[in-house]
């Protein structure tokens, strides 16, 4: 292989970084008959530029010969990097790029970060690089997908708890009170239950145009949140207590309909929402992804990540 240069990205590199996602993914795809990625890639871009602008020292390429070979990009939330990708061209795999790729936007070894990643179960290549480095398979990420079918079966929400829309606490401009208020009790759920508070990636999710609940008891408590969002995708859900994971998905499930099928992540710890929605009509699409860590940080039982991409 030619010399390779790792460097930041620029972001008008980022529409390739993302045609080297897709080139990169439906490459094994296809070995294995799987449905391949279309070219709409908006998505991704957008994904992309989220994690660009708000870790821009961790989102690298490799070039050789002033062609883009490969990209990766992490995000450092407190104590906790997280790997949302690292991918390169087929062509250029198994050269040694992807190591060198991950060694760059690695936290400093006595900087005393919680390192975790998620992979696909199929490319034993990435389970295999990111054990190197202690970040190994530990838990699946289940793609759970379909029609609400069976609407009677979803739980309740309890009585006493309501569910309040982050739009009617926080209606006001950035910075005032109400934001401020659902900033700090969002921030208390993310830190009990995945171990950090990620308030640049909840203001993604709204920009995005995802619905985020607050859910209260009868006393004013928050006790869980979750998001839903009219393409079908939902989460992040976090929950204080397992019983309320079932009743929660419920009401999400109900509060926003979908244009067309409903789609989550679900860790293979969280047994009530796997069953709640499998009851629901709901169904296992796909090979598990699995997440990976050098040591436990969250609460799998009770948080529901984004996406493979972003905790
Ligand atoms: C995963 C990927 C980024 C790795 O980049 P790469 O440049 O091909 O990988 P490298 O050559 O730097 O390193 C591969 C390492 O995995 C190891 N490896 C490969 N197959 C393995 C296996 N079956 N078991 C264990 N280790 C394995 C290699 O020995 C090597 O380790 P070493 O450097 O200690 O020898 C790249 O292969 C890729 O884009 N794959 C397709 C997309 C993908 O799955 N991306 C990851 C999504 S999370």
């Amino acid at each position: 292989m030619p010399s390779i240069d790792i460097r930041p990205a620029a972001a008008n590199e980022i529409p390739t970084c993302a045609e080297i996602w897709r080139e990169s993914i439906n490459d094994y795809r296809s070995r294995l008959n799987q449905p391949l990625i279309p070219a709409e890639l908006g998505r991704i871009i957008r994904l992309q530029h989220h994690l660009v602008a708000t870790d821009p020292g961790r989102f690298v390429v490799a070039v050789a010969d002033d062609r883009i070979v490969g990209f990766a990009a992490a995000v450092k939330r407190e104590h906790l990097w997280f790997l949302s990708m690292c991918f390169v061209r087929p062509a250029d795999q198994r050269h040694g790029v992807g190591r060198r790729m991950v060694e760059a936007i690695l936290p400093a070894a006595d900087s005393g970060a919680t390192l975790a990643t998620a992979t696909d179960s199929v490319q034993p290549i990435s389970n295999g690089l990111y054990s190197r480095f202690g970040i190994m398979p530990r838990l699946p990420l289940l793609s759970i997908t379909g029609y609400l079918t069976n609407p009677e079966t979803l739980p309740d929400l309890p009585p006493g708890v309501v569910a309040v829309p982050f739009e009617t606490i926080a209606a006001g401009p950035p910075g005032d009170a109400g934001q401020r208020e659902l900033a700090a009790t969002v921030g208390a759920l993310d830190r009990e239950l995945l171990g950090v508070e990620h308030p640049q990636d909840h203001r993604f999710l709204r920009l995005e145009g995802r619905h985020g609940y607050l859910y209260r008891d009868a006393i004013g408590v928050s006790q869980g949140y979750g998001y839903a969002w009219e393409t079908g995708r939902m989460g992040p859900v976090a929950v204080r207590a397992d019983a309320l994971m079932g009743p929660i998905l419920g009401h999400l499930l109900r509060a926003v309909p979908a244009r067309g099928a409903q789609a989550i992540w679900v860790p293979g710890a969280a047994g009530s929402a796997i069953a709640t929605l499998l009851r629901a009509g709901f169904q296992f699409e796909d090979f598990p992804v699995l997440l990976s860590w050098d040591r436990p940080f969250a609460d799998f039982e009770r948080y529901l990540p984004i996406s493979p991409g972003l905790l």
